[in-house]
């Protein structure tokens, strides 16, 4: 018969493996059933504006939203690499930028002077011209597929020879009806770009999300956290507007050691970068050319890009903070991209500030229909002089998402 001993170290021994095992599965969404649409302020406020599975959106200080969205719905389940969906190189096409107009809760499509290739979007970041305050770049991750791939159809190449992932960089008049395309920027160094902040007209901090691009240690790697699978990286890269292609890039590790860094953002005094599926946000700051981090934020759920929301009427309860848009159920997205049923999103704000802790709180979860996926959300504050209560419209869309939601939440 074992001795109390015995049982007590296997029960310890136990509880020690599966406990990481259960946080992984509560990140994932694997005992949250995606009721009916929920949102704290009634179903009646919900906007739907033009733009199919936008990734990613950036609030600009002219008020308009920046997004990158697939201008045909359902293609990122024949071809997204990020997603590892190889199928069909030439459902990598129509991609475009669109401008949100969040007053009137309408968005325009972009024309793209000098641009004629696939543009499969992920993330964007914008940053103004410093020779025109009127004026912005906006960075631009692009999976195009391969020239070898286009040509060969030949479903054996490994994935990093089926997609051509870049950078482009196009110039914007705010307010105008076009982006002009300035470079496309490659490196060797750019292997599996997801987000991009910007540091300059040709200069990003870009994030390779992951290490492997498919097959079992793929699902190994988005399964697993930091503890063991800290194998993504952070690029800085800088390049000029004179060349394109590999011509004149130079790029560094800016950040290694992490597990799954995706989405990066701006913050007051810093930057945030996220461990998408460890569900973890890293507030850090830049050094040169370097990303050092300070502290986390821990998530019940996988996380993406993050934005800063400013409330403009702190009153006495000031909600400015993180808002961080993923997935409820993370742990099916692969049949919900194929299944057409709408893969649940959800949305959290950490209200704060560094060094003085973060209370983060429910925004938004739907189960799918109303909006499929999450991968950004905008929170922008309501006059509470016009309302009875402290609001936000959150504008949240994600990369499968068939269009942009906004919702009033309360704060
Ligand atoms: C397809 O690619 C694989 C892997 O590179 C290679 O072994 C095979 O010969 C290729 N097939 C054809 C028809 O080119
Ligand atoms: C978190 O919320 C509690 C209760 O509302 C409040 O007392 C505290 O100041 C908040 N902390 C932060 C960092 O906002």
């Amino acid at each position: 018969m074992p001795s109390l001993v015995t049982v007590a170290i296997t029960i310890a021994t136990l509880a020690l493996f599966l406990k990481p095992v259960y946080d992984r599965a509560v990140t994932f969404g694997a005992f949250r059933s995606p009721t009916a649409i929920f949102h704290n302020a009634g179903a009646g406020d919900l906007r739907f504006i033009d733009g199919a599975d936008c990734e990613d959106l950036h609030l600009h200080e002219s008020g308009s939203i920046f997004t990158a969205c697939q201008g045909t719905q359902g293609t990122r389940a024949k071809w997204f690499p990020p997603l590892t969906n190889f199928d069909d190189p030439t459902s990598a096409g129509d991609g475009e930028l669109r401008v949100i107009d969040p007053k009137t809760f309408t968005s325009r499509k972009l024309t793209l002077d000098g641009f004629d290739s696939f543009f499969c979007t992920h993330g964007i970041d914008i940053i103004e011209d410093p020779k025109s305050s009127r004026a912005i770049y906006i960075h631009a991750v692009n999976h195009a597929p391969s020239d070898e791939f286009m040509q060969s159809r030949n479903a054996s190449l490994p994935a990093e020879r089926k997609a051509d992932s870049r950078i482009e960089i196009f110039h914007h008049v705010v307010g105008s009806d076009k982006a002009t395309h300035v470079r496309t920027v490659r490196h060797g160094l750019i292997q599996t770009p997801n987000d991009l902040l910007a540091t300059g007209p040709t200069s990003f901090f870009v994030t390779n999300d992951h290490f492997y691009r498919e097959g079992a240690m793929r699902k190994i790697e988005d399964f697993a956290t930091r503890a063991l699978a800290p194998w993504s990286n952070t690029l800085h890269v800088v390049s000029n507007a004179k060349e394109s292609g590999y011509d004149g890039v130079d790029a560094v590790h800016a950040l290694t050691g992490l597990h799954n860094n995706n989405g990066i953002g701006r913050r007051p005094g810093g930057i945030v970068v996220c461990d998408t599926s460890g569900g973890v946000a890293y507030l850090a700051h830049v050094e040169g050319r370097s990303i050092k981090l300070d502290e986390q934020i821990a998530y019940q759920s996988t996380i993406d890009n993050p934005s800063w929301f400013t409330d403009k009427y702190p009153g006495d309860n000031d909600r400015s903070g993180i808002v961080q848009a993923g997935l409820a159920r993370a742990i099916t997205v692969h049949e919900d991209v194929h299944g057409g049923k709408g893969i649940p999103p959800i949305v959290w704000l950490s209200s704060g500030a560094p060094g003085k802790g973060w209370n983060t709180s429910l925004l938004f979860t739907d189960d799918g229909q109303s909006l499929s996926s999450s991968s950004a959300a905008i929170l922008i504050s309501i006059d509470p002089a016009t309302t009875d209560k402290k609001q936000a419209w959150l504008f949240v869309s994600g990369f499968g998402s068939r269009r942009v939601v906004a919702t009033k939440v309360d704060l």
